[in-house]
């Protein structure tokens, strides 16, 4: 027994002990108490505080299976009003469909808060899609979205694209809407061979919780449209279950994690593994924050080691030549109070950025900058767990 005790003990001691100290290595800068003291969930929420998402017994609209959810937002936005919320209850069921969102109406739209896994709305669309597929999935015989919809500029903006719909298009759920709230649901991006969004936003004070986002490749966006990064783009991600295996969770929003559950699953043959990409703007100074979370893998990643962390999106940068510090986006990230299972490559978790191919930089200086945007912006604070 006294054995079985000291053996535990020796267990913990091993796994914290591997955890990095204050200020890293090069290769994984690590903050101190005092640097960590700013990347509080208040800061990266500047301002706002998200109120409860409550389910009222009477939702104002409840969507069946074999219903569209899309057609139900759009009635919504149509007869709602900025002043109040609206409420849509989706029942247990399949979904196959897009839904967009856009219009100054508050909404909430939930499943089953304890059983995510019965609302399931998916689509299987990737960049790669092209327009003419693009239109037969999400619009088939132009029911699905009409000219005067409040989703339609939405839809117009894909469907005249040449050839590819890229990243933008291949949202399975897009919230281009302030205040939004979402609950109890799983939305799904069945496609497999190229990036492909479950869940875009591009929109202020969005709470997302208890939902399951699944995709393999850039599976959650927030605030990804082109030439919006000055305008305030705050998320709060609340007890989410977030699965894919590159570069899963992107974009240049100021979004807090909290509770959230990253699991990189194996599905396709990718040179790597990388779980964030942010592209913050060099001047928002919070950009992704991840805390209380746990970082995990499946069977074939446990003891892989094989994952990154994150890596910054230069989005529109085309060579390491070509960033420009203070100009281009410089992705920012903590990941602090998370439990790290032993899936990361702990000693190179961050690694070249996406588009610029910048290799990762820190600095490990007493008197670092912290926004300083020669460098990267991806730091660690006070994780534990194998892969600390
Ligand atoms: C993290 O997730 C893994 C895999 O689901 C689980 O085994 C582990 O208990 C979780 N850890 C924490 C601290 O939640
Ligand atoms: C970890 O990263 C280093 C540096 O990029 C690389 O050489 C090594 O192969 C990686 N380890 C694994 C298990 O992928």
């Amino acid at each position: 027994m006294k054995r079985c005790l000291l053996s535990i003990w020796a267990l913990i001691w091993v796994s914290t002990a591997f955890a990095l100290e204050y200020p890293g290595t090069n290769n994984r800068p690590i903050l101190s108490e005092e640097e960590a003291s700013r990347y509080t969930i208040e800061n990266y929420l500047s301002g706002w505080e998200p109120e409860e998402i409550e389910i009222p017994d009477q939702p104002h609209y409840v969507v069946s299976e074999g219903q569209s959810i899309q057609a139900v937002v759009n009635e919504a936005i149509q007869s709602g009003s900025s002043a109040f919320r609206t409420y849509i209850k989706i029942e247990p069921g399949h979904y196959m469909e897009t839904v967009y969102i856009k219009g100054d109406v508050p909404l909430t739209i939930y499943g089953d808060p304890d059983r995510p896994e019965d609302v399931h709305i998916m689509a299987i669309l990737s960049a790669q899609t092209s327009v003419a597929d693009y239109q037969i999935t999400v619009n088939e015989d132009g029911v699905n979205y009409q000219e005067g919809d409040p989703a339609w500029e939405l839809y117009k903006s894909c469907a005249i694209k040449e050839e590819a719909i890229g990243i933008e298009c291949s949202a399975v759920f897009w919230v281009q809407s302030n205040d939004f709230q979402l609950q109890g649901v799983t939305i799904h991006n069945g496609a497999t061979e190229a990036q492909a969004l479950a869940i875009k936003t591009s929109g202020d004070k969005i709470h997302l919780m208890n939902n399951n986002f699944m995709s393999i490749q850039d599976t959650v966006g927030l605030g990804i449209d082109e030439g919006e990064n000055e305008k305030a783009e705050r998320v709060l991600i609340h007890m989410c279950y977030i699965e894919g295996e590159l570069d899963y969770v992107i974009g240049g929003a100021s979004a807090v994690f909290n509770m959230v559950t990253f699991n990189t699953v194996a599905s396709v043959e990718k040179e790597q593994y990388v779980i964030f990409m942010p592209d913050t703007a060099p001047g928002r100074t919070y950009g992704f924050l991840v805390i209380n979370s746990n970082i995990t893998g499946d069977a074939s990643y446990l003891q892989s080691n094989e994952i990154r962390l994150a890596r910054s999106w230069d989005k529109g940068v085309t060579s390491p030549l070509d960033y420009v510090a203070g100009e281009s986006p410089n992705g920012q990230l903590v990941i602090r109070d998370s439990n790290i299972e032993n899936v990361i490559n702990g000693t190179a978790p961050y690694t070249i950025a996406g588009a610029s191919k910048r290799p990762f930089s820190t600095d490990i200086k007493p008197d670092r900058d912290l926004d300083d945007n020669t460098h990267n912006r991806l730091w660690e604070y006070n994780n534990r767990g194998i892969g600390a």
